[in-house]
C-alpha cells in the first residue's frame, strides 16, 4: 500500500457495509459524530483513513472514498465482542459520561482492548510515510499513540478525545488507569472538546503517574507532550447551503403537511443511548400531555433514535423502553391520524435530515452528558431563516459555544418541561436574535477552524494545515469557549458543565 503523509486512525471507517433492498451488499456513510465531523474535511484530500468496516473477518479491500484512501482493519467474534461491545462501550463509554449506566470490568475485555489497539498501530506504521502526521480519534484507541510511537518514532501523533474525559474520582474507578493515560501520552498532542477535559487529565497524570504536569504541557521522559481545548464543530456552510436548497424547503412543507399542519413541531435526533436523555425527554412531553399544557392537536414530537451499539445488554434494554413508553404515550394520548409522537429509527441522507430541520419549530437537544453533540450544530447551521429555538442540555459540550440556546438541566423534570414550554412559547423576535448569534459563531468556527486550529499546533510549521482547510485560504481562529449563558431555565442554579 502507498504511504501517506495524513493518516487519520479512528475505530469506524466513514463507510459501513449494509444490505441494499436487492439483497446486494452496498457502503454507506457510517452514522455518529466522528464521521460526520471528519468525513467533509478529508474530502480530496490525499489522506488514508485507518478504521474497522463494521463486520467480522478478514478485512474487505475498499475502495477510495472521495479521494480518501481506506484501509480496514480486521476485527473477529471476539475482537467485536470484547474490544468494541466489551471494553469501549461497556466500561469507558459509560465511565466517560458520569457513569449514567453502570461501567462494566472484565480482564477479557482489557486483553481485547490492548490486541486491538496493537493491530491498528500495525496498521498505522504500515501506511504513514516518514515523518508524517497521524491523527488517531476517540476512546476505542487511546493505547495506539504509545504503541505507535513505539513503531515508528519519526512521525507526529496527535490524539483527540471526542467523548468527555471525566473527572478523577470517575477515572480512578479503573483497573488500567495507569496504561491508558500513558498510551495517550504516545501522542505530541493530547486533544479534549472541553477545558475542564484538559485538566482532568493533568490532575490524573500527575496522580497516578506523578509526572510534572500543567493544564497545557506534560513532561514525559525527554519528550513534551500538550493538551488543549478544540471544540469539534460541523461543515456549518455546507449544511446551510443543504438547509436552503429550494428542493430541502420544499420538502421540509412537505412534512409539516404530512405531520397535520399542527402549530409546533417538536423535533429529536439521536443515536439509541443512554447518554442522550430520550427516557427523561419522553417523560417530559407525556406529563406535559398529561396537564394539557400541550395538546397533540397543536404540537407534535417527531424522534428520531437511529439503532446503535444492538448487541449491547444496555443499549437492547434502552430501546425496549423507549419503544415500550413511545407505545404507552400514543396509546394514551394520541387519536386516530395524529400520533403523540412520530416515532422514527431509519437512518437518513443529508438533504431528509436537513428538511426535518427546517420544520422543527423546537429542536430537543438534552443529553445526560455528551462530548460535544453534532445534532445541535446542524439544526444552527440549518436555521438560515434564523427560525427555531434550541433546547439544549448544559451537560452537552456544545452549550459552552451556543448559550444563547434555551438551557436545560435534563436531570431536572421540571426544568425540562418548563424549558419545553419556554422553547415553544418564545417570542419570535428572541428567537431570532439567539438564532443570528448561534449561526454567526458556527459561521467562524466551523469544521475547518477545528481541524486548523488542532493540526497547526501538532504539525507546527507543516503545510498540512493549510491544505485541509483550503477553502477559506487557510486561515483559522483558535476556538475558544464563549462566555457562560443568561438563559438556563429553571432549577435555580446552573448545573456544573465542567466535565468534558
Ligand atoms: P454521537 O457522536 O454520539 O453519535 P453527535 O450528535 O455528535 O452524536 O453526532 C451524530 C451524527 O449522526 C450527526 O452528524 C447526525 O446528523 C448523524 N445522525 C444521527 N441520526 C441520524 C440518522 N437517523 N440518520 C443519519 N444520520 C444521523
Ligand atoms: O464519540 C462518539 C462515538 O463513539 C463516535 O466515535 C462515533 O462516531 C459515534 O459515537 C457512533 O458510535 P459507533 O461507532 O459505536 O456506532
Amino acid at each position: 500500500m502507498r504511504q501517506s503523509s495524513l493518516v487519520v486512525v479512528a475505530n469506524r471507517l466513514p463507510i459501513d457495509d449494509s444490505v441494499a433492498p436487492d439483497g446486494a451488499c452496498e457502503w454507506r456513510r457510517s452514522p455518529g459524530g466522528l464521521v460526520s465531523a471528519l468525513h467533509p474535511l478529508l474530502r480530496h484530500t490525499p489522506a488514508t483513513w485507518v478504521g474497522w468496516a463494521g463486520g467480522t473477518g478478514p478485512a474487505p479491500a475498499l475502495p477510495d472514498v472521495d479521494g480518501v484512501r481506506m484501509r480496514s482493519v480486521p476485527l473477529d467474534q471476539d475482537d467485536l465482542r470484547d474490544h468494541y461491545e466489551g471494553f469501549a462501550n461497556a466500561t469507558l463509554w459509560p465511565l466517560y459520561h458520569d457513569a449514567v449506566e453502570q461501567p462494566q470490568h472484565h480482564r477479557r475485555w482489557w486483553e481485547a482492548y490492548q490486541r486491538v489497539n496493537q493491530r491498528f498501530a500495525e496498521a498505522t506504521a504500515d501506511v504513514a510515510e516518514p515523518g508524517g502526521v497521524v491523527w488517531v480519534q476517540d476512546y476505542h484507541l487511546q493505547l495506539v499513540p504509545g504503541l505507535l510511537r513505539a513503531l515508528r518514532p519519526d512521525l507526529r501523533i496527535g490524539f483527540f478525545l471526542h467523548a468527555p474525559f471525566p473527572p478523577p474520582e470517575l477515572f480512578m474507578q479503573l483497573p488500567r488507569r495507569a496504561e491508558l493515560l500513558r498510551g495517550m501520552l504516545g501522542a505530541d498532542l493530547v486533544g479534549f472538546q472541553r477545558a475542564q477535559a484538559a485538566h482532568n487529565f493533568a490532575q490524573l497524570v500527575t496522580r497516578v503517574l506523578e509526572l510534572p504536569a500543567t493544564d497545557r504541557r506534560i513532561a514525559v521522559d525527554d519528550r513534551v507532550v500538550r493538551i488543549g481545548a478544540f471544540p469539534v464543530s460541523i461543515d456549518t456552510a455546507e449544511m446551510a447551503a443543504l438547509a436552503a436548497r429550494p428542493d430541502v424547503a420544499a420538502r421540509a412543507r412537505r412534512l409539516r403537511q404530512d405531520l397535520g399542519n399542527p402549530r409546533k413541531v417538536i423535533l429529536s435526533v439521536d443515536r439509541m443511548d443512554y447518554t442522550k436523555g430520550i427516557e427523561q425527554r419522553l417523560k417530559a412531553y407525556s406529563e406535559l400531555l398529561a396537564s394539557g399544557q400541550v395538546t397533540v392537536r397543536d404540537t407534535v414530537l417527531v424522534q428520531v433514535a437511529v439503532p446503535s451499539r444492538e448487541r449491547v445488554g444496555q443499549y437492547q434494554i434502552l430501546r425496549e423502553r423507549v419503544e415500550r413508553e413511545v407505545g404507552r404515550i400514543n396509546g394514551e394520548f394520541g387519536r386516530v391520524g395524529e400520533p403523540a409522537i412520530h416515532y422514527l429509527t431509519q437512518p437518513f441522507d443529508r438533504a431528509e435530515l436537513a428538511a426535518l430541520y427546517r420544520v422543527a419549530d423546537v429542536m430537543a437537544v438534552t443529553p445526560l452528558r455528551d462530548g460535544m453533540n453534532l445534532v445541535a450544530k446542524e439544526y444552527v447551521a440549518a436555521r438560515v431563516d434564523d427560525e427555531g429555538a434550541l433546547l439544549l442540555s448544559e451537560f452537552a459540550g456544545a452549550a459552552a459555544e451556543l448559550p444563547e440556546a434555551y438551557l436545560v438541566n435534563p436531570h431536572d423534570l421540571e426544568g425540562l418541561k418548563l424549558g419545553l414550554l419556554t422553547a415553544l412559547h418564545a417570542d419570535p423576535a428572541d428567537v431570532a436574535e439567539r438564532m443570528r448569534a448561534m449561526r454567526a459563531h458556527l459561521h467562524r468556527h466551523d469544521i475547518r477552524a477545528w481541524a486548523g486550529s488542532y493540526l497547526s499546533s501538532l504539525d507546527e510549521g507543516g503545510a498540512l494545515v493549510s491544505r485541509l482547510t483550503s477553502t477559506d485560504g487557510g486561515a483559522t481562529p483558535p476556538v475558544v469557549p464563549r462566555p457562560p449563558s443568561r438563559s438556563t431555565i429553571a432549577g435555580g442554579t446552573p448545573a456544573r458543565t465542567g466535565r468534558g
